[in-house]
């Protein structure tokens, strides 16, 4: 890929001067979902597929965008003096949005640049395609503008920055923090509420992840996610007058139940049901990994689905089809749906000699029931972003 990025862009720019070329992941999350903005913990890791770039400075204040994905929009141009999000922009509102953001810090970037990308992620799978792309071009610019003094971290939250306030999706950190610091074999224990991590190597003896793709994506995607986001603030706020937290992820599930009454309406007492519990299985989750008992693991990843499903609603007929399917599997240890919801991929812990009839049985459950035909990848875990 990072050659036919090269290629790609000497054809359309040029191959002289300084060019330079990039990678960024997208993620899975094992457990941990809806939580970040809740201020509760995740378990993602960085995946071995997701966004490249080929890119070179110019000397005025030009910016051309190319993606070979969708190289029917040809070249786009625009300007550092015209950074405004705009809808005939597209795809390269992300990487606008962080060249803003950069910016906005007081970030020196006084200069344009060309940048040919081409990415690996299914299209709205749920596997952060966005999250890689405004991973990789806060990676370019600090890289072509000499800015040592961000931090991966900062990368992450640039990225997410941008994304909240440049494109006007409410996300938490999850995606550009998983993308920004991914370790290979390792997923990472993130404490949104502080940004505490530590990385917990995916030892699966005999097991492997799995994601299944079931290739749909509801529309109105953003403006559910962004709903679900202000029930759980509304829920906090309610929660505030009778307890002493910051955040839902403050709370045990014990002084949730203790405290739910303040709550005033039902559908928000599921939401911030969701929010607390998927929090606290999440640290148990981690534990389990650690003690290598991934049968508790699994157990807490379907009790995650469903918690999702009924409480918190994210969940989808199709995707719930294709996790009936997977639980009914031997060899299945657990089964979810991942990432924002409303269609996207699920994961699984499948073992090594079950994989084949697995895929056979969720193909088989999902034809019959959706006729569609899922896709399947096992995983493998990924660092962060390089530069070749
Ligand atoms: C999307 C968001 C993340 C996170 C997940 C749900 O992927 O970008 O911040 O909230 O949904 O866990």
């Amino acid at each position: 890929m990072q050659q036919t990025v090269y290629d790609k862009f000497k054809e359309l720019f040029g191959s002289d001067g300084d060019i330079r070329t990039y990678f960024a992941p997208g993620r899975v999350n094992l457990i941990g979902e809806h939580t970040d903005y809740n201020g509760g913990h995740v378990f993602p890791c960085a995946l071995t597929i997701g966004t490249y770039a080929a890119a070179r400075k110019r000397e005025d204040r030009v910016i051309r965008f190319y993606s070979i994905n969708l190289s029917d929009k040809g070249v786009i141009e625009t300007s550092l003096d015209d950074l405004t999000p705009a809808d005939a922009a597209g795809w390269t509102n992300y990487p606008k949005g962080v060249v803003w953001a950069f910016i906005g810090r007081g970030y020196a970037i006084e200069t344009g640049f060309d940048m040919v990308i081409i990415g690996d992620i299914p299209a709205g799978s749920g596997l952060s395609s966005s999250a890689s792309l405004e991973v990789l071009t806060g990676f370019m610019l600090r890289d072509l503008y000499g800015l040592d003094q961000v931090t991966n971290v900062e990368l992450a939250q640039i990225g997410q920055y941008s994304e909240n306030n440049y494109n006007g999706m409410n996300c938490g950190i999850m995606d550009q923090f998983a993308s920004a610091m991914g370790k290979k074999d390792n997923a990472i224990f993130l404490d949104c509420n502080t940004l505490d991590y530590e990385y917990a190597p995916i030892v699966l003896n005999g097991y492997k992840i799995v994601v299944t793709n079931s290739k749909v994506k509801h529309s109105l995607v953003d403006s559910a996610y962004n709903d679900r986001r202000s029930s759980c603030e509304k829920a906090l706020s309610e929660l505030k007058a009778v307890i002493d937290i910051d955040s839902l992820g403050a709370l045990t599930e014990e002084e949730f139940e203790a405290h739910k009454s303040a709550i005033a309406d039902p559908v928000r007492v599921r939401r911030a049901h969701h929010a607390v519990y998927e929090n606290r299985r999440t640290i148990k989750a981690v534990e389990a990994l650690k003690r290598g008992d991934l049968t508790e693991f699994g157990k807490l990843m379907n009790e995650s689905h469903i918690s999702l499903r009924d409480d918190y609603e994210t969940s989808c007929v199709e995707v719930d089809v294709l996790v009936d399917a997977a639980w009914s599997c031997d060899g299945c240890l657990g089964s979810r749906i991942t990432g924002g919801g409303f269609g996207g991929c699920s994961v699984s812990i499948v073992r090594d000699d079950a994989i084949d009839t697995f895929k056979d049985t969720l193909t088989k459950a999902y034809k019959d029931k959706c006729d569609m035909v899922p896709e399947f990848y096992v995983v493998s875990v990924g660092d962060g972003p390089t530069r070749f």
